[in-house]
């Protein structure tokens, strides 16, 4: 994570009034202004797969993908695919298999594909390019976030420490299952509810942790996070694999790099500390919202199907830091 931020933060600034959201901010996606009213936001993710249906790892991939553009509270439109296959080890119907969970997750999403590119490659690797639109005064950034606010988060944590579990095939049909389900769930009516009430930042929660996407947020804004560890929403047999040690490596990367930042109360467990840190597959939405319309916005979520959980507050402080208490 530092190593490449690193090496993002040496490349040449681009110097175009358009560039409305790039590098320096370390955002889900960038923006880009077509003219005074509208601008555009792309996004690119792509990964190894994380479950063993290649129907189920194309879906996650596509609500993976989206969740940035989301994330931004804009509206996405088309998508490209971006494939490595090994095509001599494995059979081209896993391939298709793939494709077709990721086509059935932008159908529901109403996002076209327009189409994609297919490399040869040792290990298999599938993503796509999302572009989207939105109005430019509609814009939801990492950066808005004001002492004060409320923080919400929409989905429970856990992904990576239960995919890790399954990939040690020691995790239950029930923890996969549920884990499962929030990876397939898109967050467009958590972002549709959040653009309804007016928040003053979002990001979404992936392979950085909350506390990686909470510290990118708090440093973007200027103010520092407090946050309660026990309203924290984990699911369920994740503190079992924990402690078994069933710890993807990137939870324990995320963890010493946030070190520094993050000061945690001496009662906040270590379990919680490393689940904190858990890298997510298309995690939930952390929102920062007005102390005074937080309640209007859980509301709404709850309205949109979404069940979103006041995990804490931002405040004043040292740009970045955060506080687990
Ligand atoms: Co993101
Ligand atoms: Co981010
Ligand atoms: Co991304």
């Amino acid at each position: 994570m530092a190593d490449l931020a690193q090496v993002l933060r040496q490349l040449p600034k681009p110097d175009d009034p358009n560039l409305l959201v790039g590098l320096d901010t370390a955002d889900d996606a960038g923006v880009y202004a077509l003219d005074g009213d509208t601008a555009l936001v792309q996004t690119v993710d792509f990964f190894p797969p994380i479950v063993d249906d290649p129907y189920t790892f194309g879906q996650i991939t596509a609500a993976n993908a989206l969740s940035d553009i989301y994330a931004m509270g804009a509206k996405p439109m088309t998508a490209l695919n971006i494939v490595g296959f090994p095509i001599r080890k494995l059979d081209i119907s896993i391939l298709s298999e793939i494709l077709t969970g990721g086509q059935n997750k932008l159908t529901e999403a109403k996002v076209a594909l327009l189409g994609g590119h297919t490399v040869d490659d040792s290990e298999l690797k599938f993503g796509l390019a999302i572009t989207g639109t939105v109005s430019r005064r509609a814009i939801i950034t990492n950066s808005g976030a004001r002492p004060g606010d409320s923080l919400i988060l929409t989905k429970p944590l856990g992904i990576g420490i239960i995919t890790t579990a399954h990939k040690a095939g020691l995790v239950s049909d029930a923890a996969l299952g549920a884990a499962t389900k929030v990876m397939l769930t898109l967050n467009n009516q958590a972002s549709l509810a959040m653009i309804e009430v007016g928040v003053n930042a979002c990001t979404d929660v992936t392979g950085f942790g909350l506390l990686g996407h909470a510290h990118e947020m708090a440093l973007a804004s200027g103010v520092s996070l407090e946050i309660s560890a026990h309203n924290v929403p984990v699911l369920a047999a994740t503190y079992e694999y924990a402690r078994q040690g069933l710890v993807p490596g990137g939870a324990r990367t995320n963890r010493s790099y946030l070190d520094t930042y993050v000061r945690y109360d001496p009662q906040v467990s270590e379990d919680d500390r490393i689940v904190f840190c858990d890298p997510q597959t298309s995690g939930g939405l952390l929102i920062s919202v007005p102390r005074e319309r937080e309640a209007l916005l859980l509301a709404t979520l709850r309205r949109y199907g979404v069940d979103g959980h006041a995990i804490g507050h931002v405040s004043q402080g040292t740009p970045g830091g955060i506080s687990v208490t």
